[in-house]
């Protein structure tokens, strides 16, 4: 296939920015893009046509788009709670199916992600771009190449100050203000856990078993909605019921735990908090550091020592071709990871199981702790075939180690 034909549904700040990322690629046409609000379909409509000289159909109802004919695959960059079905009906249609970050509401949406992608035969990605970055993939071929011993402990988060568009999410028109209003839980697991799971060979030898979260009292939204928004504003008096900070331990079957931290609703720096931790070193991405045994007992070496000597192959030819896209360049390497497997018919390098394994740590964990940080044990999406899968580097986009064929 010489050119892919791709469709967006939710428009929102992500989706918008999706669509002229992969409208510019020369084998990428954007025949039809959705959103239910009319506004943001007629933007960029209009945008694309300026951009990139042709209009593509407009939509506000998804079910609609996907009774086309001519599309490969969907991006689906709507609000958490509608990932899902949007997915499904892609996938029965048959075309590539790939999602926005963002966390399950059931476990039963989870199972049926995999019974419909393996009915069908349809691919399912979740876009994780930090499955892309540059420290994470350094660092996976760093564990591939057994320079950390045996991974032991991991710890990765999101944590991120959102108080503004959190509370401002009426007015903007933003999914995460009713979710931060009525849920109770890891949120956003998936931008921590995707590097991880994959350095941890989930569900290729190894799968998560169980889980215990824990969250804390919810303050950081109120606060500020009471100091920075006024008595007149519709969530001045809002109740969140999203503790400020919820932790999450996460046990695997080879014996691996990670430590999960969503943190969102106070002050705070950036970051995704990495910690990788096997019999012979620790990476931690807060330190921006490395330590392996037989260095100094104090001694952190600056990351940058090892990033030149252990960049992933994808990212050394980044480097030399010209980074480009959102989020330090991941933003492009994951659509382009998605776009090759529609272009080859081949698996996404994230698939099914892997999706579900990550996205299904948000309602787990609320029911954990809506049941008094109760440990719950994780299901097993593979049903068994975790035991025998291994990883495969079997294409230059895979994120099991490293491709040793041609780009
Ligand atoms: N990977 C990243 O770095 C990254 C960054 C930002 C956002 N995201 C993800 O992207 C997604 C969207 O985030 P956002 O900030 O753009 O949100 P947003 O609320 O600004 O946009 C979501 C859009 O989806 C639309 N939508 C909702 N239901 C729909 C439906 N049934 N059919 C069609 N359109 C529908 C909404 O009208 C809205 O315009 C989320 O999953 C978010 O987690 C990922």
């Amino acid at each position: 296939m010489d050119r892919v034909n791709l469709a967006f549904a939710g428009l929102g700040g992500r989706g918008a920015g999706l669509v002229d990322l992969v409208a510019e690629m020369d084998d990428v046409h954007v025949p039809a893009v959705c959103d239910v609000y009319p506004d943001r379909v007629d933007d960029k409509v209009r945008r694309v046509e300026s951009a990139f000289g042709y209009r593509p159909a407009a939509y506000t109802d998804y079910r609609q788009m996907l009774a086309r004919d001519d599309l490969d695959g969907i991006v689906i960059a709507t609000s958490w709670t509608t990932h899902v079905e949007i997915a499904l009906a892609a996938m029965r249609r048959g075309m590539y199916a790939a999602v926005e970050v963002g966390g399950a509401s059931s476990v039963q949406e989870c199972w049926e992600l995999v019974r419909v992608s393996e009915e069908t035969g349809v691919p399912f990605m979740l876009l994780e771009n930090c499955c892309y970055g540059r420290e994470e993939m350094a660092v996976l071929n760093m564990v591939k190449k057994g320079l950390f011993g045996e991974l032991v402990h991991c710890q990765c988060g999101y944590e991120h100050d959102l108080r503004s568009e959190i509370t401002r999410g009426g007015e903007n028109r933003h999914y995460r203000l009713e979710n931060f209003t009525h849920r109770n839980g890891e949120l956003y697991p998936t931008h921590g856990m995707g590097p991880i799971a994959k350095m941890l060979d989930i569900n290729k030898g190894n799968r998560f078993i169980s889980l215990v979260s824990m969250t804390t009292k919810s303050r950081g939204l109120h606060e500020y909605a009471l100091n920075e928004l006024g008595p007149e504003h519709p969530q001045y008096n809002t109740v969140f019921n999203q503790g400020d900070v919820t932790t999450t331990m996460i046990k695997c079957a080879r014996g691996e735990t990670v430590l999960l931290t969503h943190d969102c609703s106070l002050p705070r720096p950036y970051s995704r908090a990495q910690r990788v931790q096997g019999t012979k070193g620790i990476w931690m991405e807060d330190k921006n550091a490395i330590h392996f045994d037989g260095m100094p007992g104090e001694h952190w070496a600056p990351m940058a020592e090892f990033l030149a000597q252990h960049d992933h192959p994808v990212w050394h030819h980044f480097l030399n071709d010209g980074v480009r896209g959102g989020h330090g360049g991941m933003d492009y390497l994951v659509q382009r990871s998605y776009i090759e497997a529609i272009k080859a018919g081949r698996q996404t390098p994230i698939d099914v199981y892997d999706s579900v394994a990550w996205m299904a740590i948000t309602c787990l964990s609320e029911d954990s702790i809506a049941c008094g940080s109760a440990p719950v044990p994780f299901p097993d999406f593979t049903n068994g075939k975790w035991i025998s899968r291994r990883p495969r580097p079997d294409c230059y986009w895979t994120l099991d180690g490293v491709y040793d064929g041609e780009r």
